[in-house]
């Protein structure tokens, strides 16, 4: 069982993260194969916290190599700042290998960003300011600057200089600042420098190292329901969360998946705009934000919160093909009354139990719930299934029931530790 897409079921922040770093210490690979620096992924163990946004989170494990794949777009003076920050909180990392196909992120792609949210007016997207819709748009428009020539100063040098040309026009319409070649050449210069003895065709090594049976795990970035193709469309990011994602971001064949696990929060967060039909507003929504801590790891945002949505989850259950489930922060509704599961929508006086793709319709949805009794104590110590409260495997047994799937791992608290794994066969750990 060597491949394993590790895969946000909703729309992020589901402690992949933490997973991922779990479950790194059988792998010899983690993978990340989309996004950019939008992602923020938190690993704490041994009294630390890491943030890790460009960097895979496998790579405090020393035996594990991390791989930033092609399918990401990577900010070079972002990565490497955040190099520096992990090596000063940890001794011994693993290897490190970034696709030559990866496409870089530049200033000016933040600037057009920040610029286009502005134009956006009340229908902005509430992006993370990154840049990484403008360089996946260069990706497609096939402008984009890969890492292969950006650490290549001979082609670097006149690809920048016709892009910028044209970005510097596209910053004056837009009444952004223009960028000075030289300067912009010269910083990034440095950067490639120091980048170069990364960057590899790295997705030959992986595709090698699965067929010679090697544990492989493929970290996901943002969630099922931000895919630009399959999420809630235009309030998306603009790449491939999605297990497929993993194919397409680092060339692994669709035949060469075994495994595939949907991490989902035992409620519900979104950051940024669009339909959230859970989403709680009032006391609720703030007393679940509060206990959970539930503010964007990148941006610092206040989350939206919500009771957990069957309906979605299922969707994302039926297009990412979950072999199992993990579901986290269950500390988090300890000591609430009752715990909220919606089941189905409400939707102009029409009843669904599947997901429109249509965000303007499912903005309408009304949700309806069942409501189960919560689990009472601090649960954030247990570590076998047989020491956790009853309503708690009865709340884990009617998301098992309604998705069809297996829930293979649970999340008690942010630390390593605190994870229990009810069905190692189908995640490898134990
Ligand atoms: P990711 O983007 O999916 O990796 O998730 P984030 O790191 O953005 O957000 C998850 C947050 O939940 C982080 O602050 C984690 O430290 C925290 N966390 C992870 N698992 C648990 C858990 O089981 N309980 C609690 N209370 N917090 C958790
Ligand atoms: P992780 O990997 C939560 C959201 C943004 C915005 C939309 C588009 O930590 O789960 P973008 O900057 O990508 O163009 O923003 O996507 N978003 C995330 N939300 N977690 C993330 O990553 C996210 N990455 C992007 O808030 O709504
Ligand atoms: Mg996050």
């Amino acid at each position: 069982m060597p491949t394993l897409i590790i895969v946000g079921a909703l729309w992020g922040d589901e402690a992949k993260g933490k997973l991922v770093d779990v479950l790194a210490h059988k792998a010899k690979w983690t993978v990340r194969y989309s996004g950019g620096n939008n992602a923020g992924h938190t690993v704490r163990t041994g009294g630390e916290t890491f943030h890790f946004h460009l960097i895979p989170s496998g790579i405090l494990h020393p035996d594990c190599t991390s791989v930033l794949g092609g399918g990401m777009v990577i900010c070079p003076k972002a990565l490497l700042e955040e190099l520096q920050t992990t090596r000063s909180k940890a001794a011994n990392l693993g290897e490190l290998m970034i696709s030559a196909s990866a496409h870089v992120v530049f200033p000016y792609h933040r600037q057009i960003d920040a610029l286009e949210e502005s134009l956006r007016g009340d229908s902005k997207i509430g992006t993370t300011s990154r840049g990484i819709g403008p360089a996946y748009q260069d990706k497609a428009a096939r402008t984009g600057i890969r890492m292969g020539e950006f650490v290549d100063p001979a082609r670097f040098g006149p690809r920048l200089a016709e892009t910028l040309e044209y970005k510097n026009a596209l910053l004056k319409l837009l009444g952004g600042e223009s960028i000075d070649y030289d300067e912009l050449f010269d910083e990034y210069c440095g950067y490639a420098a120091q980048i170069k003895p990364f960057v590899a065709d790295v997705e030959v090594r992986v595709n090698k190292a699965i067929r010679e049976g090697e544990n492989v795990l493929f970290e996901g970035a943002q969630g099922a329901l931000l895919d630009v193709d399959q999420g809630t469309y235009p309030y998306v990011t603009s790449s491939h969360p999605i297990a497929a994602g993993a194919c397409i971001g680092t060339g692994l064949p669709p035949g060469s998946v075994d495994n595939v696990l949907g991490v989902c929060v035992a409620y519900a967060t979104r950051v940024g705009s669009g339909p959230f039909p859970t989403e709680l507003f009032g006391d609720l929504g703030e007393r679940i934000r509060v206990a959970g801590n539930e503010y964007g790891t990148t941006t610092g945002r206040p989350r939206r919160c919500g009771w957990l949505d069957l309906v979605a989850l299922r969707h994302a259950c039926r297009m990412n093909g979950f072999t199992s489930l993990a579901v986290t922060r269950l500390d988090v509704l300890q000591d609430f009354d009752s715990v909220g599961l919606c089941t189905e929508y409400e939707i102009d006086g029409e009843t669904y139990d599947w997901m429109p793709s249509d965000s303007s319709i499912l903005s309408r949805a009304r949700a309806v719930y069942s409501m189960l009794p919560a689990w009472k104590g601090d649960i954030g110590g247990a570590r076998r299934k047989d020491e956790l409260p009853d309503n708690l495997l009865t709340f884990l047994k009617t998301i098992e029931e309604f998705t069809d799937r297996p829930v293979s791992m649970l999340s008690i608290g942010p630390s390593r530790e605190q994870t229990i794994v009810l069905r190692p066969d189908l995640c490898w750990a134990n």
